[in-house]
Formats: structure tokens, C-alpha cells, sequence
């Protein structure tokens, strides 16, 4: 990949240097505030980010945990969705959505996404429900949240339990609605990368119900719910206090970067709608827009296209679950054709709240060139 085209400089996927720059000075103080304590493990930060983060989601409780996986893991595990039971995720999602399950011991089932948005198709899912089915777990893909109403329903009618994978759509709203607000419990990862990225891996899993916040802080803390008291097998998966120090400086500009974000996107739309070939993603409305995906056909070659005119182009994601060759023996011989074609045919454009709006141009013109 050229670092830059001729004159014009190099635009990454996302850029977290020009992020870092906004906000160094308040970063650094509040990382110092942990050092000069020295409560490096569940600190004063990762109180007060819980609650902040929970507010802002509209939800009781936000346990932090140490990634995004941990969240789903654990979250399965403090609903007791385990051995012997079935849980339905979309084949077009990240594979630690399907991992979580697997690691709390149960057994992921997949179900087709739709044409337009990639997101979970609930009569699909309704066609893989079984009587070992516990739970259905939705993706808010790409920062947009699923529709609540129709999910809440979904699961009341079939006695399941709703697990949100909030990973990427941290802000995101189905009208006055949250993502991570309306699940039996909620996971969030605060990858660098995400809308609400730490400097290092984090997660949380957000919940309305208090005994499953109790169980999630037994869970992240060898299942203990007192020192040297240990009451369920647990494990070691808590919020770093450094990076919950960088999370609550962070989570008072979410709303800023992802309107700036909506606002990047929407000239995205512009200026792609009228170039044939590209399949434009009918993103949901008040999308957070944590990838920009558009599909388009001969996929590979308008990638390279783009990486060699300087624009970090990149693909979520190039497999499905089912073609993961860590799930090969649970979904041998099963066929997906609506992910199938998300992941042929899709490409993220750069997209960061600091990216220049000359980089919409840019990708519109090797877009219309290449196609
Ligand atoms: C949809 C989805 N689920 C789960 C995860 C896992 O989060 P983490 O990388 O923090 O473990 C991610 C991101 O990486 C994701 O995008």
C-alpha cells in the first residue's frame, strides 16, 4: 500500500494519532491521577466509567470487563446460558460474537443477515430457533442498532433471553432507544479502534437486572464476591483502571465524534449514490457509523485501487462466521448466501470523526474510475 498519492497524503482506515492529539493533555492528566494513586486494579476510574457508561446507555448497570469477547462470554455465563444450550447470532458478524458463546460453553446457531443492512433477519433466526434454543444474540453491525420493538418481541414469544453484541455501536440509538439499553444483558468491547476506543483491549456488559450485575462481578474477579471468598468458578477479566481513566475522558466527546461521523457518512452518500456498481448500505437512522460499508462487484481489485491512490480501504469482513476454520465442525455443509455476499462484495471506506471531507472526493473519484 502507498503512504500517499502524488500531492495527497495517505488516509487511514481510522486515525487514532489525530484522535490522540484532541485530547492528550486530559488523557495524561487522568492516566496520572491513577499512577499517583496506584489503584491499578479495579480503581476509582472503573467505578465512576460504570456509572458514567451506564447512564449514557440508559441502563441500571455497566460492569467493566477486559475485552469484548470477556463481555459476551460472561454475560453468557451470568444469564447461566451454557452446556446443552443454543444460541442465535448472525453469520455476518465478527467471530468473537459466536466465541463468547462457545466459551461459556454453549452452542452457537447461525442465521442469514438482510440484503440491505447486513443485520440480524429475524425470520431467518425465527427458522433456527430449536428446543434447545436460550438465547437470540443480535449484532448492531457497523454502529447501527438493531430495531428494539421487533427484537423485545422475538424473544418474549419464544421465552428467549436477548443478549445485544454492542460492540460497534456504542451511542447508537433505535429511537429514544440505546443500543445496549433493552437486552437481558448487553457487551460492548472498547477496542482502540471503536467509537469508544480505550489505549488497549476493555470491554463492559451493560444490564438492567442486579443479579446478573452481581454474577458479572463475581465472574471478572475469580468468582468472588468478597476477598478470599470464591462462590462460582470464575475467571481474572476486569476493567484495567488505566484504560477506564482514558475511557471517562473519551465518553464525554462520543456524541461529538459521532455526529461528526453521521456527518462524514451522509457525504459519503452523496457522493457514491450515483456511481453504478456501488451497493450502498440503507444504514439505520441514527447509525454511530462505526464502519462505513458499501458493497461493490470485483471486490479485491477496487481495494487494491483504492490502498495504491492512498485511501486505507479495508474489509468487514473478508469471511463469515461459518467459513471460520475454528467453526468448521459446527457448520460444515451450511450455506449463508446473504453473508456470503456481504463478505465478497464489501469494502469499509476511511471513517473517523478527524478524517478531511476532501477524503469523500477522493474515494468517489478511484470509485468512479475503477468501476
Ligand atoms: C461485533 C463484535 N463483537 C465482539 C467483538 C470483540 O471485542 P474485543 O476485540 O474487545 O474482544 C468485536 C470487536 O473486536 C466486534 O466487532
Amino acid at each position: 500500500m502507498s503512504q500517499d498519492a502524488g500531492d495527497e497524503p495517505f488516509i487511514p482506515l481510522v486515525d487514532l494519532k489525530a484522535q490522540y492529539r484532541s485530547i492528550a493533555d486530559e488523557v495524561r492528566r487522568a492516566m496520572d491521577e491513577v499512577l499517583e494513586r496506584c489503584d491499578f486494579v479495579l480503581g476509582q476510574a472503573v467505578g465512576e466509567f460504570e456509572k458514567r457508561f451506564a447512564d449514557y446507555c440508559g441502563v441500571s448497570h455497566a460492569v467493566g470487563v477486559a475485552s469484548g469477547t470477556d463481555a459476551l462470554h460472561l454475560a453468557f455465563r451470568a444469564l447461566d446460558v451454557g452446556p446443552g444450550d443454543e444460541v442465535i447470532l448472525p453469520a455476518m458478524t465478527f467471530v468473537a460474537t459466536a466465541l463468547g458463546v462457545v466459551l461459556a460453553g454453549a452452542t452457537p446457531v447461525l442465521a442469514d443477515v438482510r440484503d440491505a443492512d447486513g443485520l440480524l433477519d429475524l425470520d431467518k433466526a425465527a427458522a433456527a430457533v430449536t428446543d434447545k434454543t436460550r438465547a437470540v444474540c443480535p449484532v448492531h453491525l457497523f454502529g447501527q442498532c438493531m430495531e428494539s420493538g421487533p427484537l423485545l418481541d422475538f424473544a418474549r414469544e419464544r421465552g428467549l433471553l436477548l443478549v445485544e453484541d454492542a460492540a460497534q455501536a456504542h451511542g447508537a440509538a433505535d429511537g429514544a432507544v440505546r443500543a445496549g439499553s433493552f437486552g437481558h444483558a448487553a457487551c460492548f468491547s472498547f477496542y482502540p479502534g471503536k467509537n469508544l476506543g480505550a489505549y488497549g483491549d476493555g470491554g463492559a456488559v451493560c444490564t438492567p437486572d442486579p443479579e446478573t450485575d452481581r454474577r458479572l462481578r463475581m465472574l471478572r474477579n475469580y468468582g468472588s464476591p468478597k476477598k478470599y471468598l470464591h462462590e462460582e468458578f470464575g475467571t481474572n477479566s476486569r476493567l484495567d483502571t488505566l484504560q477506564a481513566a482514558v475511557l471517562n475522558v473519551k465518553l464525554a466527546r462520543l456524541d461529538a465524534w459521532n455526529r461528526r461521523r453521521a456527518e462524514l457518512a451522509a457525504l459519503y452518500d452523496q457522493a457514491l449514490a450515483s456511481i453504478p456498481g456501488v451497493t450502498l448500505t440503507a444504514f439505520r437512522p441514527d447509525s454511530v457509523y462505526h464502519l462505513y460499508v458499501i458493497r461493490v462487484p470485483n471486490r479485491d481489485r477496487v481495494l487494491a485501487a483504492l490502498n495504491e491512490a492512498g485511501i486505507g480501504a479495508g474489509i468487514h469482513y473478508p469471511y463469515t462466521v461459518h467459513e471460520a476454520g475454528m467453526f468448521s465442525h459446527l457448520f460444515a455443509g451450511q450455506e449463508f448466501p446473504v453473508a456470503e455476499d456481504w463478505a465478497r462484495r464489501s469494502i469499509s471506506l476511511p471513517l473517523y470523526a478527524e478524517m478531511p471531507e476532501q477524503a469523500v472526493e477522493r474515494a468517489a473519484r478511484v470509485l468512479k474510475k475503477t468501476l
